[in-house]
């Protein structure tokens, strides 16, 4: 598996930090998908027989968490509140606009691996939902318009990318 030597230098760091190996499960989920952008099945059997665990039990921990992918996602990355506050304040409605603006559904790459969409928990700005994380970028009191105008910008990227 193709890990940059700063990963691996991390993952030989954090393992003797825990009595038991296998309780490094957590840490090095985390850095093998910083590395890669997610964790393949190759690296879920990589991170296995580094710790002495059967791959079946890192399977059960990045399915369990909705923070870990088992797929790159787009270049963009968009994650809508979906927890009480957003949505009372109406984030479904903003998912169904990135929904009909991108031509695809949330987890889905769209508009050519350019974007992913998708519902993610509290953003800690429940006071000014909906609230809207783009790539690092939190936006907050976000209505149709402002959802429109956010997808808009990624659109004309691709545009431009494909002129
Ligand atoms: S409920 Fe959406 S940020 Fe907390």
């Amino acid at each position: 598996m193709n890990l940059k030597a700063e990963t691996i230098a991390e993952i030989e760091r954090v393992i003797p930090l825990y009595p038991q190996k296998r309780s490094a499960l957590m840490p090095l989920i985390h850095a093998v998908q910083a590395d890669l952008g997610y964790v393949s099945d190759e690296a879920m059997d990589w991170i296995a027989a580094k710790l002495g665990i059967e791959p079946v039990n890192v399977l059960e921990v990045v399915t369990f968490y909705p923070y870990f992918r088992r797929k790159p996602f787009g270049k963009h990355h968009i994650r809508v509140c979906r927890t009480l506050s957003c949505a009372l304040n109406g984030s479904f409605n903003i998912l169904d606009v990135f929904r009909e603006e991108f031509g695809c559904e949330a987890g889905e790459n769209g508009l050519d691996d350019l974007v992913t969409f998708e519902f993610g928990e509290c953003l800690a700005a429940c006071h000014n939902g909906p609230v809207v994380l783009v790539d690092e970028v939190l936006h907050e009191k976000v209505d149709e318009a402002k959802a429109r105008e956010i997808a808009r910008a990624i659109k004309a990227e691709h545009t431009s990318v494909t002129k």
